[in-house]
C-alpha cells in the first residue's frame, strides 16, 4: 500500500504519494492555482511557502528563486511529503 499524506494548500486538501512531489500531486487533483512550468526546478513558477510539515528535497531547485534551502519558501516540484503539510501558494508570475 502507497503511503499518502494529506496538504493543506491555500483552502483545498490534495492527497500526495510520498514520492510524489508536491506540484504533481496538486496537477492530478487540479489545483489550478498552481501554476505549471519546467516541473525540473528551474522557472520558479511553482513557489510556495511551507507553513507545517516536513518533507524532502529531490532536486536542485534554481538559485535565483530559491536561495535558502532550509528557508520555508521552496519549489513544489522539487520537495516530496515526509507528514502531513500545510502549505501557501506564491504568486510568482
Ligand atoms: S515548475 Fe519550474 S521550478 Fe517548479
Amino acid at each position: 500500500m502507497r503511503t499518502t499524506y494529506q496538504i493543506i494548500v491555500d483552502d483545498k486538501i490534495v492527497n500526495c504519494y510520498e514520492n510524489e512531489t508536491l506540484l504533481a500531486s496538486m496537477r492530478r487533483n487540479n489545483v489550478d492555482e498552481i501554476i505549471n512550468g519546467c516541473f525540473g526546478g528551474g522557472c520558479g513558477r511553482c513557489l510556495i511557502e511551507v507553513l507545517e510539515g516536513s518533507y524532502k528535497i529531490c532536486r536542485n531547485m534554481n538559485k535565483e528563486y530559491v536561495k535558502d534551502e532550509a528557508s520555508n519558501r521552496l519549489l513544489a516540484c522539487c520537495i516530496t511529503p515526509c507528514s502531513d503539510m500545510k502549505i501557501a501558494i506564491m504568486r510568482n508570475r
